[in-house]
C-alpha cells in the first residue's frame, strides 16, 4: 500500500515567512510603515512564555516591529483593558494579541473584544468572527485555521463539491476552519464530543481537520482511502522513561497507510500558527494605512 505524502508546514511556513519578509521590505520602503505587532502576556505560564519568545523572534526576522508587555498574575482585567486602549491608539502597533489562556479573574471573551478589531490579529474579535461567517474579506482570520487551509489548498488545489470533515467546536480553531471550508464551496460536518458515530461521519470525508486534543483518537479504519488528513491537535504525552513527547490527535502510522496526505506533529500545522500571525499583522498594516493588501 502507498504510503501518504507527509506535508511539511515547517517547510512551507518558512516559504510563507520570506514572502511576507519580502512584502514588509516593500511596506517600508514605498509607504513608509513598519508593520507592529504588540503581545501583551499576563503571569508566567512557561508554554505562553516560549510562544510569546517565539512570536517576537519570527517578527522581528520579517522585519517588522515586535513590542512585548509582561504583566504580573495579579492584573486586574481594568488594568488590561487601560493597556489594550491605549495599543488600540498607538499607530505604530498595527497588530495586538493578548496570549491566552488568561487568569481565571479575567474575562476573555471582554479582553479579545476590547481589542480594535482592525487590529486584532488573531480574528477572535466578534466582528472578524461576523466578518469570516459572512465572507467579508477585509476581517482577520484565525491563524490556525488559515494556516490549515492554506496547506489543504496547496496539496489539493480546488476544493469545491469536496466532503470536510472538521472535529472540534472550539471559537479559536474548528468553528473558523468550517467557515473557511465552506468558503471554498466544501461540504462541511462539524463533529464534536456528543457526534454520534464519529467514524462513520469521519470515513466519509475527503478532507478531515482534526482540533480535538486526544492524543491518537483518529485511527486508520476512520479514514476514506485518499483523504487528505489535517492534524491540529498538540498532545503532551509522557514515555515510560517519564520524558515527554508531543503527539497529535491522528494516529499517524495507521493514517499514513490510507490516506493521500497528512501533516506531522510536530512539524506540520503548528509553523503554520506563527507564518500566518506575521500574515494577519502584515494584512493589518496595509488596511489601516490604505495600501492593497499584497498577495502571499
Ligand atoms: N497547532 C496549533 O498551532 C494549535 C493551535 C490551537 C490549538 N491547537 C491544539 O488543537 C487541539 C484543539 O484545540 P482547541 O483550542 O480547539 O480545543 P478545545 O477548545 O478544548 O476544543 C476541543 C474540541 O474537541 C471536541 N472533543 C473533545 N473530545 C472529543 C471526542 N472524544 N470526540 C470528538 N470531539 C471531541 C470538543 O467537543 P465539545 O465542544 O462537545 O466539548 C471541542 O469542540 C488541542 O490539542 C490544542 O493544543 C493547536
Amino acid at each position: 500500500m502507498t504510503k501518504a505524502k507527509t506535508i511539511d508546514g515547517k517547510a512551507f511556513a518558512e516559504k510563507l515567512r520570506k514572502k511576507i519578509t519580502a512584502q514588509t521590505a516593500i511596506m517600508k520602503e514605498k509607504h513608509n510603515v513598519i508593520p507592529g505587532l504588540a503581545v501583551i502576556l499576563i503571569g508566567e505560564d512557561p508554554a505562553s512564555q516560549v510562544y510569546v519568545r517565539n512570536k517576537g523572534k519570527q517578527t522581528i526576522e520579517a522585519g517588522m516591529n515586535s513590542y512585548e508587555f509582561k504583566m504580573p498574575p495579579t492584573t486586574t482585567q481594568k488594568k488590561l483593558i487601560a493597556k489594550i486602549k491605549q495599543l488600540n491608539k498607538d499607530k505604530t502597533v498595527h497588530g495586538i494579541l493578548v496570549q491566552l489562556p488568561l487568569p481565571k479573574s479575567i474575562d476573555e471573551r471582554t479582553i479579545i473584544n476590547a481589542i480594535a478589531p482592525e487590529k486584532d490579529v488573531d480574528g477572535f474579535h466578534v466582528i472578524n468572527v461576523g466578518k469570516l461567517a459572512t465572507s467579508q474579506d477585509d476581517g482577520m482570520v484565525p491563524c490556525t485555521p488559515l494556516g490549515c487551509m492554506v496547506l489543504i489548498k496547496d496539496t489539493m488545489g480546488n476544493l469545491t463539491g469536496k466532503h470536510a470533515i472538521v472535529i472540534g467546536r472550539s471559537n479559536i480553531v474548528g468553528k473558523p476552519m468550517a467557515q473557511l471550508l465552506l468558503r471554498e464551496n466544501c461540504t462541511v460536518t462539524m463533529a464534536h464530543s456528543r457526534t454520534h458515530d464519529l467514524e462513520a461521519e469521519c470515513r466519509r470525508a475527503d478532507i478531515v481537520v482534526s482540533a480535538v486534543g486526544v492524543e491518537e483518537i483518529v485511527r486508520g479504519e476512520w479514514i476514506k482511502p485518499g483523504a487528505v488528513v489535517i492534524d491540529v491537535g498538540i498532545n503532551r504525552v509522557q514515555l515510560s522513561d517519564g520524558s515527554y513527547k508531543l503527539s497529535g490527535d491522528v494516529c499517524f502510522e495507521e493514517v499514513a497507510k490510507v490516506a493521500r496526505a497528512i501533516t506531522p506533529v510536530p512539524g506540520g500545522v503548528g509553523p503554520m500558527t506563527i507564518a500566518c500571525l506575521l500574515g494577519n499583522t502584515l494584512k493589518a498594516a496595509c488596511l489601516q494605512n490604505g495600501v492593497e493588501v499584497p498577495e502571499v
